[in-house]
């Protein structure tokens, strides 16, 4: 007889895992939005922007904040910013959200991928040192699902290189490495607070700096070339002739609701790490199975998923689309399979491009047997318990599953 709910088994998990929507909502800062509503203090630097680039800026022990559209807007005016163009090279990881590329095409660069390292799922420094010729201008190490790329090492080569780097840390709101917040340890850190993020806004991201010069640069780029200081509509300094602007401006709204999402993140923060450390003790033992692990000098870890790895032969011939079904079957949401490799993506396969034989062994491997488990469903330690009895059942019965 069948075990497993895919095949009509009984599911497991069913009244057990919790569910919980997202983004969050909450009664005192929908009255919040109302006031910033009547108040008529919308945009173009608003106390209420300011404050919130203040205190997220400071969470991340970086000095500067500058708060802007999205986090796509956010990589491009940091290329922008570091005299990124035509005809030089950024190296960025094979697997990560298409906008982390194609914000180099964006301001003109050529991308250059780079592969990834097993364990974090973040860009491999080996691979990204491999990567650099005379053209290459900058780095982009991804903070991505719940790993973090290795700061200290990629810093360091850059440096050697002479090269920029810009952390993409769109999913490592509150992540910290070696106890000071990711975005602080490159020239620039990009986030997005876009509506599935562990902050959201709705829509929104920020760039952090430490660099003075760098900081207004980028506030001028988001505002059309206006400085911090000028009076919006008013002639004003003007900036750099060589310096593109934009209107990459966010909203009060969203600056608003994500100052009152921060109070709560080191308690978001503490619960993702208390569930991943009890899923990794419960499945310790699975074949083949193995959970993706933290940055090397993550405190803590942040979290916008976490990587659940089905690399060993057991799983050989078992498509991993076949393992998130049976886990959906077995009553656990919430587990998808990942972005695949980016240079596969349309965009950078079209006209004379050609980028689908990057030379990325792992992005292709972790693309074909990670499954990704998004960070909301992290909030509740039973769905740890309920998540790993899913795997175990599917592990005992994934004969079941063999397409073999
Ligand atoms: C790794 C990564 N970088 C950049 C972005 C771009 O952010 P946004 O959607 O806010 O433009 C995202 C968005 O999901 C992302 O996951």
């Amino acid at each position: 007889m069948k075990q497993l709910a895919i095949n009509g088994g009984t599911p497991i998990a069913a009244g057990q895992f919790i569910e919980t929507k997202w983004p969050p909502v909450c009664e005192a800062t929908a009255e919040k939005i109302k006031q910033l509503y009547l108040s008529r203090e919308w945009s173009f630097n608003s106390a209420k922007e300011q404050e919130f680039e203040q205190a997220f800026a400071a969470y991340h022990g970086a000095k500067h904040g500058i708060f802007m559209t999205n986090g796509t807007v956010t990589l491009e005016c940091a290329l922008t910013v570091l005299g990124v163009g035509p005809g030089d090279e950024v190296i960025v990881p094979g697997l990560t959200w298409i906008a982390t590329a194609a914000a180099v095409k964006y301001v003109g660069a050529k991308v250059v991928f780079a592969d990834i390292d097993p364990m974090t799922a973040a860009l491999d420094p080996a691979a990204f040192e491999a990567q650099i010729t005379p053209r290459t201008k900058a780095v982009i190490p991804v903070h991505l699902y719940g790993g973090m790329a290795d700061l200290d090492q990629i810093i360091a080569i850059a440096q050697k290189h002479h090269l920029a780097v810009i952390e993409d840390c769109a999913h490592m709101q509150g992540g910290k490495w070696r106890d000071r917040g990711v975005g602080s340890w490159g020239d620039v850190g990009s986030f997005s607070f876009q509506q599935s993020k562990t902050l959201s806004g709705g829509e929104s991201g920020i760039c952090l700096t430490n660099d003075d010069k760098l900081a207004e640069l980028l506030y001028r780029t988001k505002h059309i070339g206006y400085s911090r200081y000028d009076q919006q509509g008013q002639a004003g300094t003007p900036p750099p002739p060589e310096l593109l602007c934009h209107n990459y401006r966010g909203l009060a709204f969203s600056a608003q609701i994500l100052l009152d999402q921060l109070d709560g993140l080191p308690a978001i923060i503490d619960r993702y790490n208390a569930f991943t450390d009890r899923l990794r003790e419960l499945t310790r033992d699975i074949a083949g199975f193995r959970t993706q692990a933290p940055g090397r000098m993550a405190s803590p870890q942040g979290y916008y998923a976490y990587g659940l790895i089905f690399d060993g032969p057991e799983w050989d011939g078992i498509p991993r689309t076949r393992i998130a079904q049976a886990i959906r079957s077995e009553g656990v949401l919430g587990v998808n399979g990942t972005y695949g490799p980016v240079y596969k993506h349309l965009l950078f396969n079209l006209r004379e491009e050609d980028y689908r034989n990057s030379g990325c062994p792992i992005t292709e491997r972790l693309s074909e047997r990670m499954l990704v488990l998004m960070h909301w469903h992290m909030n509740h330690l039973a769905n740890a318990d309920a998540l790993a009895s899913a795997i175990r059942k599917i592990s005992d019965n994934r004969k079941e599953l063999c397409e073999c």
